[in-house]
């Protein structure tokens, strides 16, 4: 496979007379692709049904010309204002009932069956004039999904599709009473018309009420994005893909994923760490501007799994975001690094975000390649020398991973439902565990929980999923596997199962209670070391490997399947990976390594220049071995 760059930009955002010289700038960069139109419905349909193509026709020609490939994307995240004359209750409503105003973007609900159908208009329209266009080599379905906390709507076309949903569902109103135990504080319907959505109760509202709300609002995503996806795929052999984010959980990414060809995700790694990572002052301090060493790597390894092994930067970092609380400057270096990190773990495309720096509106001061007045902004040597890296590394294959890490988004639903303790958070777990295989220097993939194959991985990890459904825990028999904590401890409808969890093949472990910390508690193990937010009491008759100081079972085992009762703290995952897999590393901090099949790619995040096993890594650099 070879790797190629891109950037984002937006012809309706600047004079006509700009497009040729920007098409051109962009070829003598090294890039390969440009993605267009995700914004620009109000130009492309001022008036609803009256199309303004002649401009879109021109930016397109243009590119094509210069040998650019056009990803051309669905503009349904910003429809116009007056859509809302169309379809007055088609706003996202917030869960303190109040309507989400238009005036930004992303203010649709995806419940809202009319406004589907005119985002099916405006991809037909779209599809009908350029799908057979040689220029278009890939379609952009809307734009990140679920981003600005979209996903779930409080609407009543949210309420009455969750209704039927729940009917689909449960078939008979006993049976949903029976499942979500309404019996409980005389919560019992007679019908599914009763049934309202879980927000604004008095005090907490059942949590199997939520769970099915969220499975219901992650399946509204899924259902809007195909309507998207069948009828493009009836027009055009081009892949079609999405643009994803960083730690957005409340829609089945794998499930959208499904429709797709490519999953593609927006990486913004310093305002990743400033806005959505819990971590020390001194490990933001440390990491201003770079951003966190293991961050964009999930989410690399997470996105190459909704891919089907298929996928893309498509929005990357070049210089200060605006939306951060704080907005540093990366490195010079940084938007290099990120560039060759993603392509270290088998990344097809990386396009910058954006071309040049808008002087107007609300992303001004978001860098771009170039400056608003055109001239070069830092970034743009960069990604010339990230074109001039991957003339040099000839094209890259990725092979299976050292280990499998399982993620599960309905196990982010039940836990963020029922957290139990303020800090547990099911991406901050799972996250911990990917951190430590990465000090090791492992290579990881990540994998849905329906995966079955497990052939090749040295061990696969576990940690809070919800319900082992149907054949996992099967699939994982003779796999070294590490479980837990909180994994199987609920019915898919968030109740304690009888017998009480984790229900382990052939493993005799029962947890009798568990206990949510606060961040100043910890619960030492005999053997060093802690657990940190949640620890579990377990009776088990299997071997013990560590206990806590209370001799309760800390880790045990029984043949290849270990179970932890506790959140490891850093040391403590770190102790379990190097005692389970022989080849862990010890790396230095802010050092990674990413094997490709070819090469090994040695990412140095840290603003300081490391010494290795006899390498020498630049800071904020990357070098890389043949191997
Ligand atoms: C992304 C989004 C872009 C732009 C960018 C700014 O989340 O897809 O349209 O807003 O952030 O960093």
């Amino acid at each position: 496979m070879t790797q190629t760059l891109g950037t984002c930009y937006y012809p309706e955002h600047w004079d006509e007379s700009l497009w040729a010289e920007d098409a051109q700038r962009m070829i003598e960069a090294g890039l390969t692709w440009v993605r267009i139109g995700e914004f620009a419905w109000s130009r492309i349909e001022p008036e609803p049904g009256q199309y303004r193509w002649d401009w879109l026709d021109r930016a397109i020609e243009i590119l094509h010309e210069a040998g650019l490939k056009i990803i051309l994307g669905t503009p349904t995240a910003t429809p116009p204002r007056w859509m809302l004359e169309r379809h007055p209750d088609m706003l996202a409503v917030d869960e303190m009932g109040r309507p989400r105003k238009f005036g930004s973007r992303r203010h649709y609900c995806f419940s809202h069956l009319g406004y589907r159908e005119s985002c099916a208009e405006i991809t037909r329209a779209l599809a009908e004039r350029y799908a057979k266009h040689p220029g278009i080599a890939a379609w952009q379905t809307d734009n990140e999904y679920g981003c600005h906390d979209t996903t779930l709507s409080y609407s009543e076309p949210a309420k009455h599709g969750f209704q039927t949903w729940l009917e689909a569902k449960y078939t008979r109103i006993d049976a949903l009473n029976e499942a979500w135990g309404t019996v409980f504080w005389s919560m019992e319907y007679a019908s599914f018309s009763e049934i309202d959505l879980p927000n604004l109760t008095v005090t907490e509202a059942n949590p199997a009420h939520w769970l099915d709300f969220k499975r219901f609002s992650s399946d509204q995503v899924v259902a809007f994005n195909r309507v998207q996806t069948e009828i493009l795929r009836a027009h055009t052999d081009a892949p079609l893909l999405h643009n994803y984010m960083g730690r957005v959980l409340e829609f089945d990414h794998f499930e959208v994923g499904e429709d797709l060809d490519i999953a593609t995700w927006d990486s913004y790694p310093i305002g990743f760490l400033s806005d959505r990572l819990e971590a020390s002052e001194a490990h933001k301090a440390q990491f201003l501007r770079q951003g966190d060493p293991d961050f964009q790597a999930f989410h690399h390894d997470l996105y190459r799994a909704v891919g089907k092994g298929r996928w893309w930067v498509i929005e990357q970092q070049p210089g200060p975001v605006n939306w951060a609380p704080y907005n540093p400057a990366p490195l010079p270096g940084m938007a290099r690094l990120w560039a060759l990190e993603a392509f270290a773990h088998g990344a097809e495309t990386v396009c910058y975000f954006r071309w040049r720096q808008a002087p107007i509106a609300q992303e001004q001061m978001h860098a771009g390649l170039l400056r608003p007045d055109s001239a070069p902004a830092p970034a743009l040597a960069e990604a010339k020398q990230v074109a001039e890296d991957l003339e040099a590394l000839g094209p890259m294959e990725t092979g299976q991973g050292d280990v499998a890490l399982v993620f599960d988004y309905p196990s982010a639903w039940a836990w963020s439902t029922q957290p139990q303790g303020a800090d547990f958070d099911y991406f901050r777990l799972v996250f911990s565990a990917y951190r430590a295989l990465r000090r090791a220097g492992l290579n990881i993939d990540i994998v849905p929980s329906t995966a079955r194959d497990f052939d090749g991985y040295k061990a696969v990890f576990v940690p809070g999923v919800l319900n082992l459904a149907d054949g996992l825990a099967e699939a994982l028999e003779g796999v070294t596997t590490v479980y837990g904590p909180r994994t199987n401890s609920k019915t898919e409808a968030l109740s304690i199962p009888l017998p009480m969890g984790p229900n382990l093949l052939g493993c005799d472990a029962t947890v009798v209670y568990a206990e949510s910390l606060p961040p100043s508690a910890a619960r030492a193990l005999q053997e060093g070391g802690a657990f940190r937010h949640w620890v579990e009491r377990v009776e088990t008759s299997e071997e013990v490997l560590w206990r806590m100081t209370d001799d309760a079972p800390g880790l045990l085992r029984k043949a290849n399947c270990y179970y932890l009762a506790g959140w490891p703290e850093e040391s403590t995952w770190d102790r379990l990976v190097h005692m389970l897999l022989p080849e862990a590393m010890a790396l230095p901090e802010g050092l990674r390594v990413r094997r490709t099949a070819s090469h090994a790619f040695w990412i140095n995040y840290g603003a300081e220049p490391v010494e290795h096993n006899g390498l020498h890594i630049p800071a904020a650099g990357v070098l890389w071995q043949s191997l």
